[in-house]
């Protein structure tokens, strides 16, 4: 079954960015010369997204604004002949795909806003990608891969990563069934919202990439509030768990966790290295540095 929409928390205020994000969404933040928001819209639209909801605030419009036309703006370049920057502005959201957005009116957590989308996902199943985590792989995206796998299974599938003990606290842990599916494809056996280290089942996080089936949101419906006093996601995966089986992906790929500083200046050093107009002189600068040092 294909999987054509995707769901995009962002109506989190972004408190930890201050005072970067007082007057912009953090998902505006730029990783090089593109915004967050768009590196993971673009990671949907390559697994085959064609409608992408945002779950939204109603501080956070330019989200909205990036994906919409700006015909002043384009009449500008095209008249000035900045046929490069016009193409990198078309770029922005291919044509055949749609941003449309919903509001989640209170903070109520991570399941809320996934709930908030419910009349405009159905009866299929669909994407959940978390825009603060980029993930990096040179040829194929991490939805990408996971759609592959979902068309062979028909089942949810949570993208994972292995954490340091330490870093439990932050994430959702999953616990697995030991016979292996194959190798990167597990069956889990639980899910727990950021543990401590202590009750930790492992050390394998949920990084923010998932492919749920619709019954997921007959158990929103009834999630209460978990940890943090939110309605979480994992808690309603947890109960998903009980109806019918969930795998586990182990993507191939660097995760940045740009919620964090550290992860956010990680990314934009290695994605600005990568970089095919900076990569070289940001190479030199580091050089200089590091000579100077
Ligand atoms: C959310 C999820 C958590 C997941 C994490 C990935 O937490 O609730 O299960 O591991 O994203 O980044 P948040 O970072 O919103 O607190």
């Amino acid at each position: 079954m294909k999987v054509t929409k995707y769901v995009l928390p962002v109506a989190g205020l972004g408190t930890r960015f201050l005072p970067a994000t007082k007057a912009i969404p953090k998902e505006m933040l730029p990783i090089v010369d593109r915004p967050l928001i768009q590196y993971v819209v673009e990671e949907a639209v390559e697994a085959g997204a064609t409608e992408i909801i945002l779950v939204t605030h109603s501080s956070k419009r330019a989200l909205e604004d990036h994906f919409d036309k700006n015909l002043e703006l384009e009449r500008q370049l095209e008249e000035k002949g900045k046929d490069d920057l016009l193409e990198k502005v078309h770029a922005i959201l291919p044509e055949g795909v749609k941003v449309v957005s919903v509001r989640q009116p209170e903070p109520l957590g991570l399941g809320h806003a996934v709930l908030c989308a419910q009349h405009l996902v159905e009866n299929e199943p669909f994407g959940v990608i978390l825009p603060d985590v980029l993930i990096h792989h040179p040829h194929t995206g991490c939805m990408a891969q996971m759609v592959e796998q979902f068309s062979r299974l028909n089942h949810s599938l949570i993208g994972v990563e292995s954490v340091p003990l330490e870093d439990v606290c932050k994430y959702g842990i999953v616990s697995l069934y030991p016979d292996e599916i194959g190798e990167k494809i597990q069956r889990m056996a639980g899910i727990v919202e950021k543990p401590s280290q202590q009750e930790a089942p492992s050390t394998l996080s949920v990084v923010g990439r998932y492919i749920l089936t619709p019954q997921i949101l007959r158990m929103l419906e009834k999630t209460q509030q978990g940890a943090g006093g939110e309605i979480q996601l994992t808690d309603a995966i947890a109960d998903l768990l009980q109806h019918e089986p969930i795998y586990t992906y182990t993507f191939e790929g660097i995760s940045y966790d740009c919620g964090h500083k550290e992860g956010f200046l990680r990314a934009n050093l290695e994605y600005g290295l990568r970089d095919p107009e900076s990569g070289k002189t940001l190479m030199k600068l580091i050089q200089e540095h590091v000579g100077r040092v």
